[in-house]
Protein backbone atom coordinates (compact mmCIF):
# COMPACT_ATOMS: atom_id res chain seq x y z
CA UNK A 1 0.00 0.00 0.00
CA UNK A 2 1.33 3.34 -0.75
CA UNK A 3 0.46 6.49 1.44
CA UNK A 4 1.01 10.23 0.63
CA UNK A 5 1.67 12.35 3.35
CA UNK A 6 1.44 16.06 3.12
CA UNK A 7 2.53 18.55 5.62
CA UNK A 8 5.02 16.01 7.95
CA UNK A 9 6.31 18.50 10.21
CA UNK A 10 3.29 19.87 11.80
CA UNK A 11 2.21 18.25 15.13
CA UNK A 12 -0.51 16.06 14.14
CA UNK A 13 1.96 15.00 10.82
CA UNK A 14 5.31 14.51 12.98
CA UNK A 15 2.84 11.85 14.54
CA UNK A 16 1.81 10.69 11.44
CA UNK A 17 4.80 9.47 10.16
CA UNK A 18 5.05 7.25 13.25
CA UNK A 19 1.56 5.68 12.91
CA UNK A 20 1.11 5.08 9.12
CA UNK A 21 4.58 3.73 8.57
CA UNK A 22 3.65 0.21 9.48
CA UNK A 23 0.53 -0.07 7.12
CA UNK A 24 2.88 0.58 3.95
CA UNK A 25 4.94 2.59 1.69
CA UNK A 26 4.93 6.56 2.99
CA UNK A 27 5.93 9.79 1.03
CA UNK A 28 5.89 12.23 3.44
CA UNK A 29 6.67 15.81 2.38
CA UNK A 30 6.62 19.14 3.27
CA UNK A 31 6.07 22.13 1.33
CA UNK A 32 10.07 22.44 0.91
CA UNK A 33 10.06 19.28 -0.86
CA UNK A 34 11.52 19.09 -4.07
CA UNK A 35 11.29 15.57 -6.00
CA UNK A 36 7.22 15.50 -5.41
CA UNK A 37 5.80 19.02 -4.61
CA UNK A 38 4.45 19.14 -1.37
CA UNK A 39 3.37 22.69 -0.89
CA UNK A 40 -0.11 23.45 -0.55
CA UNK A 41 0.09 27.32 -2.20
CA UNK A 42 0.17 25.31 -5.57
CA UNK A 43 -2.48 22.70 -5.80
CA UNK A 44 -1.96 21.70 -9.40
CA UNK A 45 1.26 21.02 -8.95
CA UNK A 46 -0.08 18.98 -5.92
CA UNK A 47 -2.75 17.33 -7.93
CA UNK A 48 0.46 16.02 -10.09
CA UNK A 49 2.05 14.90 -7.75
CA UNK A 50 -1.06 12.36 -6.71
CA UNK A 51 -1.38 11.22 -10.34
CA UNK A 52 2.22 10.67 -10.55
CA UNK A 53 3.16 8.79 -7.23
CA UNK A 54 -0.41 6.97 -7.32
CA UNK A 55 -0.93 6.52 -3.68
CA UNK A 56 -3.84 4.20 -1.93
CA UNK A 57 -4.60 7.17 0.78
CA UNK A 58 -3.23 10.75 0.64
CA UNK A 59 -3.55 11.96 4.01
CA UNK A 60 -3.10 15.92 4.49
CA UNK A 61 -2.33 17.57 7.76
CA UNK A 62 -0.95 20.95 6.14
CA UNK A 63 -2.78 23.78 6.93
CA UNK A 64 -2.90 27.75 7.32
CA UNK A 65 -3.37 26.92 11.02
CA UNK A 66 -2.36 30.40 12.29
CA UNK A 67 -6.02 31.50 13.17
CA UNK A 68 -5.45 35.22 14.13
CA UNK A 69 -3.15 35.71 11.05
CA UNK A 70 -6.06 34.11 8.98
CA UNK A 71 -7.58 37.30 9.26
CA UNK A 72 -5.28 39.64 7.74
CA UNK A 73 -4.56 37.06 4.64
CA UNK A 74 -7.93 35.40 4.11
CA UNK A 75 -7.08 34.68 0.34
CA UNK A 76 -4.12 32.52 1.42
CA UNK A 77 -5.50 30.68 4.10
CA UNK A 78 -8.23 29.79 1.29
CA UNK A 79 -5.62 28.49 -0.91
CA UNK A 80 -4.49 26.13 1.64
CA UNK A 81 -7.53 25.04 3.05
CA UNK A 82 -9.93 25.16 0.56
CA UNK A 83 -8.51 25.29 -2.90
CA UNK A 84 -5.81 22.85 -2.00
CA UNK A 85 -7.67 20.08 -0.75
CA UNK A 86 -10.08 20.33 -3.30
CA UNK A 87 -7.40 19.43 -6.04
CA UNK A 88 -6.19 16.91 -3.79
CA UNK A 89 -9.73 15.72 -3.49
CA UNK A 90 -10.02 15.69 -7.46
CA UNK A 91 -6.86 14.01 -7.94
CA UNK A 92 -8.06 11.36 -5.53
CA UNK A 93 -11.40 10.34 -7.55
CA UNK A 94 -9.25 10.53 -10.65
CA UNK A 95 -7.11 7.52 -9.06
CA UNK A 96 -9.74 6.24 -6.86
CA UNK A 97 -7.36 6.91 -4.01
CA UNK A 98 -9.04 7.92 -0.30
CA UNK A 99 -8.13 11.84 1.05
CA UNK A 100 -7.62 11.64 4.85
CA UNK A 101 -7.87 15.48 5.94
CA UNK A 102 -8.26 16.89 9.44
CA UNK A 103 -10.83 19.78 10.18
CA UNK A 104 -11.70 21.83 13.33
CA UNK A 105 -14.33 22.43 15.68
CA UNK A 106 -13.91 26.44 14.57
CA UNK A 107 -16.34 25.24 11.67
CA UNK A 108 -19.64 25.90 14.26
CA UNK A 109 -20.65 28.92 15.44
CA UNK A 110 -20.26 27.73 19.02
CA UNK A 111 -23.43 28.75 20.38
CA UNK A 112 -25.49 26.51 23.07
CA UNK A 113 -23.64 24.00 25.31
CA UNK A 114 -24.35 20.76 23.85
CA UNK A 115 -21.36 18.29 21.91
CA UNK A 116 -22.05 19.08 18.80
CA UNK A 117 -22.30 15.88 16.04
CA UNK A 118 -21.30 16.18 12.66
CA UNK A 119 -24.36 16.73 10.66
CA UNK A 120 -25.16 19.92 12.36
CA UNK A 121 -25.10 23.51 10.84
CA UNK A 122 -21.81 24.82 10.54
CA UNK A 123 -21.50 28.57 11.29
CA UNK A 124 -17.39 29.05 11.39
CA UNK A 125 -17.01 32.94 13.06
CA UNK A 126 -13.30 33.36 11.66
CA UNK A 127 -11.89 33.23 8.35
CA UNK A 128 -9.84 30.16 9.59
CA UNK A 129 -13.27 28.63 10.62
CA UNK A 130 -14.49 29.36 6.80
CA UNK A 131 -12.05 28.22 5.05
CA UNK A 132 -11.38 24.83 6.69
CA UNK A 133 -15.30 24.52 6.10
CA UNK A 134 -14.99 25.38 2.62
CA UNK A 135 -12.36 22.87 2.18
CA UNK A 136 -14.50 20.07 3.57
CA UNK A 137 -17.28 20.95 0.81
CA UNK A 138 -14.86 20.57 -2.24
CA UNK A 139 -14.26 16.88 -0.79
CA UNK A 140 -17.25 16.25 -0.33
CA UNK A 141 -18.38 17.44 -3.83
CA UNK A 142 -15.73 15.79 -5.24
CA UNK A 143 -16.63 12.10 -5.67
CA UNK A 144 -13.76 11.11 -3.84
CA UNK A 145 -13.61 8.18 -1.36
CA UNK A 146 -12.64 10.64 2.41
CA UNK A 147 -12.22 10.54 5.78
CA UNK A 148 -13.17 13.92 7.06
CA UNK A 149 -11.30 14.16 11.37
CA UNK A 150 -12.43 17.30 12.92
CA UNK A 151 -10.90 17.84 15.89
CA UNK A 152 -9.75 20.71 18.40
CA UNK A 153 -7.23 22.03 20.71
CA UNK A 154 -4.19 19.74 19.59
CA UNK A 155 -0.96 19.70 21.35
CA UNK A 156 1.97 17.68 21.02
CA UNK A 157 5.37 17.16 22.94
CA UNK A 158 6.99 18.73 19.43
CA UNK A 159 6.32 21.96 18.93
CA UNK A 160 4.81 24.82 20.55
CA UNK A 161 1.30 24.29 22.03
CA UNK A 162 -0.60 26.48 25.17
CA UNK A 163 0.59 23.95 27.28
CA UNK A 164 3.80 24.93 26.93
CA UNK A 165 3.45 28.64 26.93
CA UNK A 166 1.41 27.80 30.01
CA UNK A 167 4.54 26.13 32.00
CA UNK A 168 6.69 28.71 30.43
CA UNK A 169 4.61 31.48 31.99
CA UNK A 170 4.70 29.78 35.47
CA UNK A 171 7.64 30.09 35.85
CA UNK A 172 8.26 33.76 34.71
CA UNK A 173 4.65 35.06 36.29
CA UNK A 174 3.31 35.33 39.91
CA UNK A 175 -0.30 35.43 38.11
CA UNK A 176 -1.96 34.19 35.49
CA UNK A 177 -4.89 35.08 33.76
CA UNK A 178 -6.70 32.23 31.71
CA UNK A 179 -9.56 32.29 29.63
CA UNK A 180 -12.76 30.04 30.91
CA UNK A 181 -15.45 30.45 29.10
CA UNK A 182 -14.65 28.76 25.83
CA UNK A 183 -15.05 24.96 26.56
CA UNK A 184 -13.51 22.43 24.90
CA UNK A 185 -10.93 18.93 24.39
CA UNK A 186 -7.28 18.80 24.74
CA UNK A 187 -6.37 16.75 21.69
CA UNK A 188 -2.95 14.92 21.23
CA UNK A 189 -1.30 14.67 17.99
CA UNK A 190 -0.50 11.38 18.83
CA UNK A 191 -4.30 10.64 19.65
CA UNK A 192 -5.51 11.89 16.47
CA UNK A 193 -2.32 9.96 14.08
CA UNK A 194 -3.11 6.59 15.81
CA UNK A 195 -6.98 7.00 15.10
CA UNK A 196 -6.15 7.74 11.67
CA UNK A 197 -4.33 5.16 10.86
CA UNK A 198 -6.70 2.43 12.52
CA UNK A 199 -9.51 3.97 10.67
CA UNK A 200 -7.24 3.47 7.25
CA UNK A 201 -6.17 0.17 8.23
CA UNK A 202 -10.52 -0.37 8.99
CA UNK A 203 -11.26 1.10 5.57
CA UNK A 204 -8.56 -0.77 3.78
CA UNK A 205 -9.58 -4.04 5.16
CA UNK A 206 -13.13 -4.41 4.64
CA UNK A 207 -13.07 -1.81 1.20
CA UNK A 208 -16.44 -0.50 3.21
CA UNK A 209 -16.82 2.68 1.29
CA UNK A 210 -19.72 3.56 3.07
CA UNK A 211 -17.32 4.52 6.11
CA UNK A 212 -15.98 7.49 4.45
CA UNK A 213 -17.55 10.52 5.68
CA UNK A 214 -17.00 13.30 8.85
CA UNK A 215 -15.88 12.33 12.17
CA UNK A 216 -15.32 14.43 15.35
CA UNK A 217 -12.29 13.08 16.63
CA UNK A 218 -11.56 14.73 20.05
CA UNK A 219 -10.58 13.28 23.25
CA UNK A 220 -13.26 12.19 26.13
CA UNK A 221 -14.38 14.75 28.82
CA UNK A 222 -14.33 18.84 28.47
CA UNK A 223 -12.26 21.73 30.19
CA UNK A 224 -12.02 24.92 30.11
CA UNK A 225 -8.29 26.81 28.61
CA UNK A 226 -8.33 27.63 32.45
CA UNK A 227 -9.05 24.26 33.12
CA UNK A 228 -6.58 23.17 30.61
CA UNK A 229 -3.72 25.31 32.29
CA UNK A 230 -4.46 24.73 35.89
CA UNK A 231 -4.45 20.93 35.00
CA UNK A 232 -1.02 21.16 33.72
CA UNK A 233 0.42 23.50 36.17
CA UNK A 234 -0.86 21.66 39.23
CA UNK A 235 0.09 18.21 37.06
CA UNK A 236 3.72 20.04 36.32
CA UNK A 237 4.47 21.13 39.89
CA UNK A 238 3.67 17.57 41.17
CA UNK A 239 6.51 15.72 37.99
CA UNK A 240 9.38 18.48 38.52
CA UNK A 241 8.95 20.25 41.96
CA UNK A 242 12.35 21.24 41.93
CA UNK A 243 11.64 23.74 38.72
CA UNK A 244 11.69 27.63 39.12
CA UNK A 245 7.88 27.75 39.77
CA UNK A 246 6.94 31.34 40.32
CA UNK A 247 3.10 31.40 39.67
CA UNK A 248 0.93 30.87 42.85
CA UNK A 249 -2.81 32.66 41.19
CA UNK A 250 -4.42 31.00 37.75
CA UNK A 251 -7.08 34.01 37.66
CA UNK A 252 -10.17 32.90 35.16
CA UNK A 253 -11.48 35.49 33.29
CA UNK A 254 -14.03 35.89 30.21
CA UNK A 255 -13.01 35.83 26.50
CA UNK A 256 -13.60 39.33 26.10
CA UNK A 257 -10.75 39.63 28.19
CA UNK A 258 -8.23 39.07 25.53
CA UNK A 259 -8.67 40.92 22.52
CA UNK A 260 -7.92 39.00 19.10
CA UNK A 261 -8.23 39.86 15.62
CA UNK A 262 -10.19 36.22 14.48
CA UNK A 263 -13.43 35.52 17.01
CA UNK A 264 -13.51 31.89 18.64
CA UNK A 265 -16.21 30.03 19.76
CA UNK A 266 -17.45 29.46 22.96
CA UNK A 267 -18.49 25.83 22.44
CA UNK A 268 -16.02 23.83 21.43
CA UNK A 269 -17.18 20.36 22.57
CA UNK A 270 -17.84 17.74 19.98
CA UNK A 271 -19.50 14.38 20.35
CA UNK A 272 -17.23 11.19 18.74
CA UNK A 273 -19.86 8.47 19.18
CA UNK A 274 -20.19 7.84 15.55
CA UNK A 275 -16.12 7.62 15.26
CA UNK A 276 -16.50 5.22 18.31
CA UNK A 277 -19.12 3.16 17.10
CA UNK A 278 -17.54 3.30 13.49
CA UNK A 279 -14.63 2.12 13.80
CA UNK A 280 -14.97 0.01 16.86
CA UNK A 281 -12.19 2.71 19.01
CA UNK A 282 -12.42 4.64 22.53
CA UNK A 283 -11.18 7.98 22.55
CA UNK A 284 -9.72 8.24 26.08
CA UNK A 285 -10.07 11.15 28.97
CA UNK A 286 -8.21 14.13 27.57
CA UNK A 287 -6.01 14.25 30.96
CA UNK A 288 -4.30 11.14 30.03
CA UNK A 289 -2.77 12.57 27.02
CA UNK A 290 -1.80 15.94 28.19
CA UNK A 291 -0.09 13.87 31.51
CA UNK A 292 1.85 12.12 29.02
CA UNK A 293 3.31 14.70 27.10
CA UNK A 294 4.14 16.68 30.44
CA UNK A 295 5.92 13.20 31.53
CA UNK A 296 7.66 13.17 27.76
CA UNK A 297 8.69 17.15 28.03
CA UNK A 298 9.48 17.62 31.29
N1 LIG B 1 -3.77 22.97 16.07
C1 LIG B 1 -5.03 22.89 16.46
O1 LIG B 1 -5.36 23.26 17.59
C2 LIG B 1 -6.08 22.34 15.53
C3 LIG B 1 -7.43 22.35 15.98
C4 LIG B 1 -8.40 21.81 15.13
C5 LIG B 1 -8.06 21.32 13.89
N2 LIG B 1 -6.75 21.33 13.48
C6 LIG B 1 -6.43 20.82 12.14
O2 LIG B 1 -5.57 19.69 12.28
C7 LIG B 1 -4.68 19.63 11.18
C8 LIG B 1 -3.26 19.50 11.69
O3 LIG B 1 -2.97 20.65 12.49
P1 LIG B 1 -1.63 20.78 13.35
O4 LIG B 1 -2.04 21.16 14.72
O5 LIG B 1 -0.76 19.60 13.14
O6 LIG B 1 -1.02 22.07 12.65
P2 LIG B 1 0.45 22.60 12.61
O7 LIG B 1 1.28 21.99 13.67
O8 LIG B 1 0.33 24.09 12.51
O9 LIG B 1 0.97 22.03 11.23
C9 LIG B 1 0.49 22.53 10.01
C10 LIG B 1 1.51 22.16 8.98
O10 LIG B 1 1.07 22.73 7.73
C11 LIG B 1 2.23 23.13 7.07
N3 LIG B 1 2.00 24.12 6.04
C12 LIG B 1 1.64 25.43 6.16
N4 LIG B 1 1.61 26.01 4.96
C13 LIG B 1 1.95 25.05 4.06
C14 LIG B 1 2.10 25.02 2.66
N5 LIG B 1 1.92 26.09 1.89
N6 LIG B 1 2.45 23.85 2.08
C15 LIG B 1 2.67 22.74 2.80
N7 LIG B 1 2.55 22.71 4.14
C16 LIG B 1 2.19 23.85 4.75
C17 LIG B 1 3.12 23.72 8.15
O11 LIG B 1 4.43 23.73 7.65
P3 LIG B 1 5.53 24.73 8.23
O12 LIG B 1 5.97 24.13 9.51
O13 LIG B 1 6.57 24.70 7.14
O14 LIG B 1 4.87 26.06 8.38
C18 LIG B 1 2.91 22.73 9.27
O15 LIG B 1 3.86 21.69 9.20
C19 LIG B 1 -4.95 20.87 10.33
O16 LIG B 1 -5.82 20.53 9.28
C20 LIG B 1 -5.67 21.81 11.29
O17 LIG B 1 -6.52 22.70 10.59
C21 LIG B 1 -5.76 21.82 14.29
Amino acid sequence: MKILLLGKNGQVGWELQRSLAPLGEVLALDRHSTTYCGDLSQPDKLAQTVLAYKPDFIVNAAAHTAVDKAESEPELARLLNAEAPAALAKAAAQIGAWLVHYSTDYVFDGSGSHAREEGEGAGPLNVYGQTKHEGEQAIAASGCKYLIFRTSWVYAARGGNFAKTMLRLAQERDKLTVINDQHGAPTGADLIADITAHAMRRVLNTQNISLGGVYHLVASGETTWHGYASHVIAQAKRMSPDLPWKVSDIAPVPTAAFATPAARPFNSRLCTNKLQQAFGLVLPPWQQGVDRMLTEIL
